[in-house]
């Protein structure tokens, strides 16, 4: 079975309530319906109800009955969102006036909808830009307790079955927090620990990157990475992590050998922490690209409920999946 179809027979054992706060968008609804009719989870899209039926009669979506239709503008737990929102941004001068009115955006009201513990999920992203769909989530479900930050993890997946783990590299973060400082790239390094668990189902060797290895340069730049792997080591013992390395060392048995003589990863790394975001960004794309390697996410980890980006340029299959991915992550919580 390949890893998206482990995923997603994981997904209707584990059975979460998934949002998608772009209930009236095409693609989310078509993806909608084939998570319904196949049980993948169970779907609350947020729209006027009335325009959601329409459409997905117009557009023949037989399943669509089957899920729980939210109505931003009005619905029963309307005002007692509010009141949370309050309680959560008082100290941020958040009055009860401005949150009735934000929480009428579906982006807003889909991480309240999590918080209030009435879902245990969301993907959106289809039809807003990254930072609109992170901003509510980040302020209001917030990261995991012992986490401060919001990183987004990679599968990648290689046709050739000798490269990392069956085939399968994580890479992070390549899509959300610009420049970690140590603490916080420990953090990343942690959690992709973990993504690298519950989504790709093996057991993580993690290496922390850099263009040195074990002090062969010396920069503040590789300093951050060596405190990084010191922190990261001391936050979660059940976790095998190593660096600084090189990503050849990490990833290349004969030279992690020749580098780094005694690391348990050096050469069989099969989860790689980046740096920075930029450093993380150019990795997976130019690995996707020149690699042919399929690239699943962005993952994001760290957040104390599992909420997803899609990316708008998605496909139906695309939201299917990281529906899957989020149901999954629910799932390991
Ligand atoms: N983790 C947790 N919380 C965060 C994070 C994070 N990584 N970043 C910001 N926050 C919190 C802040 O603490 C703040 O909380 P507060 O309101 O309670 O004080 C809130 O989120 C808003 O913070 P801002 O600094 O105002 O963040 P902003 O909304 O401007 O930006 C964003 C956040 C959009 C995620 C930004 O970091 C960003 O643009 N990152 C890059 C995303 C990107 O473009 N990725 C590449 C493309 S994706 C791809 O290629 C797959």
């Amino acid at each position: 079975m390949d890893l998206m179809q482990k995923i997603r027979e994981n997904a209707k054992k584990a059975n979460k309530r998934i949002v998608l706060p772009e209930g009236l968008e095409e693609r989310t609804l078509k993806a909608a319906d084939i998570l319904l009719a196949d049980e993948i989870a169970q779907i609350i899209l947020i729209g006027n109800p009335e325009e959601i039926k329409k459409e997905a009669a117009r557009l023949d979506l037989k399943h669509i009955e089957k899920a729980t239709l939210i109505d931003p503008l009005k619905h029963e737990k309307k005002e007692a969102y509010a009141d949370l929102m309050v309680e959560i941004r008082k100290s941020k001068g958040l009055t009860k006036e401005q949150a009735m009115k934000l929480i009428e955006d579906p982006l807003y009201l889909g991480t309240l909808i999590i918080k209030a513990g009435d879902a245990d999920g969301e993907v959106a992203g289809a039809m807003n830009a990254t930072g609109d769909v992170l901003r509510p989530a980040f302020q209001y479900v917030k990261t995991l307790p012992g986490m401060s930050v919001v990183s987004g993890a990679f599968i990648m997946i290689f046709e050739d079955k000798s490269i990392g783990q069956d085939g399968m590299l994580i890479f992070a973060d390549c899509a959300v927090h610009p420049n970690p400082t140590a603490a916080e790239l420990a953090e990343i390094a942690v959690a992709t620990g973990r993504t690298t668990r519950a989504i790709a189902g093996f057991e993580p060797k993690i290496a922390m990157l850099s263009f040195s290895t074990k002090g062969s340069a010396k920069h503040e730049m590789v300093d951050k990475v060596v405190e990084a792997t010191r922190l990261a080591k001391e936050m979660a013992p059940d976790l095998l992590i190593d660096g600084e390395l090189q990503a050849d060392a990490a990833i290349v048995a004969a030279i992690g050998k020749s580098k780094a003589p005694g690391s348990p990863i050096a050469g069989q790394a099969n989860a790689l922490v980046f740096p920075t975001l930029e450093v993380g960004n150019i990795a997976y794309k130019l690995v996707q690209r020149l690699a042919k390697a399929e690239a699943v996410g962005p993952v994001l980890q760290g957040m104390a409920a599992p909420i997803n980006d899609l990316s708008r340029g998605c496909s139906v299959s695309d939201i299917v999946n990281l529906v899957a991915i989020t149901a999954n992550q629910a799932a390991a919580m």
